[in-house]
């Protein structure tokens, strides 16, 4: 394990979530076409940071800055890591910032559209996802890691998680779709409202039944049972801020301008969504990690009962 590597991919992932933040706050205040060129700012490189220009410059220079960080991650795991999956997945950080830049600038060019809009909010946590994988995997915990036992004949908790997993990233795609559907000053289209709510609904269903089982069948696991603690308390968190978000964005239309707590709670509810979210992708590939395969607990089972193997593959 290089201690080196892992605890710089660990700057990374946390400079990725203050970069969500930074993201966030330009949605909030309704900034996106504070500047309406790119890459320059006003035909400047770095213009006056007064009013909107604020938050949207500023966002694109922690863009720049996680940018440039995730160049020197990529070349970190290329000299250091040995495993060829763990390169890949540093090269393919690279491609996923390179690609968030470049749709961030087309928002910009196109006026803010809600699918570009929309696709650059979702790419920006699945960014999210991999920097914070490249911690997870190159960490101390992963790489010393032993096998937990599995009791037969219960659903897989991999399965469990992926679920769960799958769940959670849709509903951030709703959230993106709802959150750019309508700015400050317009009321929230109903339909996607109600179905960002069914999805908090499968959230909750899906996650809460992934990490209770989590915490029954291996209580004494922290490697299981942090995140799963973790992800939980963070869902708690991110319902009560969806609530506060939608409540507070009924209001907003009457305000002269993006006003708190209007721009904090929903800019909150974006960052915790992207917590909850990487809770869960910590907990479900801890869950691959040392839980057995499917077909391992078929083969054990069959061990168990003297099945030979061989008679099932090859019959002759
Ligand atoms: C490279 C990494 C980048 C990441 C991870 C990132 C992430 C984000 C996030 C999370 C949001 C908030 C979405 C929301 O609140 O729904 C956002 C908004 C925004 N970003 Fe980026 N961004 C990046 C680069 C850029 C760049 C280079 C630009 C160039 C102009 C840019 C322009 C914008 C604009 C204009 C918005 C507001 C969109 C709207 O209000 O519809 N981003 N970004
Ligand atoms: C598991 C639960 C939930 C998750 C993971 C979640 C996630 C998200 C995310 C990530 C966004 C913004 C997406 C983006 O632009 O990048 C969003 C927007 C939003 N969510 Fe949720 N959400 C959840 C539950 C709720 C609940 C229960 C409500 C209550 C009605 C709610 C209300 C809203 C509203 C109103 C917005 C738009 C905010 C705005 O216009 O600025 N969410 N959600």
């Amino acid at each position: 394990m290089n201690r080196g590597l892992n605890r710089f991919a660990i700057v990374v992932a946390c400079a990725t979530f203050f970069l969500i933040i930074a993201g966030a706050l330009v949605t909030s205040h309704d900034a996106g076409l504070a500047t309406p060129d790119w890459p320059l700012s006003n035909g400047q490189v770095f213009p006056k940071m007064v009013g909107n220009l604020f938050w949207e410059h500023g966002h694109r220079m922690v863009a720049t800055t996680v940018g440039m960080l995730t160049i020197v991650l990529m070349f970190y795991v290329l000299r250091k890591e040995k495993r060829s999956w763990v390169r890949k997945l540093g090269v393919f950080a690279l491609l996923a910032v390179v690609a968030q830049g470049l749709l961030g600038g087309l928002t910009v060019k196109l006026m803010l559209p809600l699918a570009v809009s929309s696709a650059h909010a979702t790419l920006a946590q699945l960014f999210f996802c991999t920097t914070v994988s490249l911690a997870v995997f190159t960490s101390r915990s992963w790489i010393e890691a032993r096998p937990i036992e599995e009791e037969q004949g219960v659903l897989p908790l991999r399965y469990l998680c992926t679920a769960a997993l799958v769940t959670i990233f849709l509903q951030l795609i709703i959230g993106a779709t709802l959150r750019h559907s309508a700015t400050w000053d317009q009321q929230l289209p109903t339909e996607l409202v109600l179905t960002h709510i069914g999805g908090a609904l499968a959230v909750t269903i899906a996650l809460g039944s992934a990490t209770l089982t989590v915490l029954r069948r291996h209580k004494d696991e922290k490697f299981l049972t942090r995140p799963a603690l973790i992800a939980l308390l963070l869902l708690v968190v991110q319902l009560s801020l969806g609530i506060a978000a939608y409540v507070t964005r009924l209001a907003s239309p009457n305000d002269p301008q993006p006003l708190n707590p209007m721009i904090s709670i929903t800019v909150a509810h974006v960052a915790c969504g992207a917590l909850v979210f990487v809770s869960t992708i910590v907990l479900t590939l801890r869950t691959y990690r040392v839980l057995p395969r499917r077909s391992a607990l078929r083969e054990s089972f069959l061990q168990d009962y003297g099945i030979r193997q061989d008679l099932h593959v090859n019959p002759e």
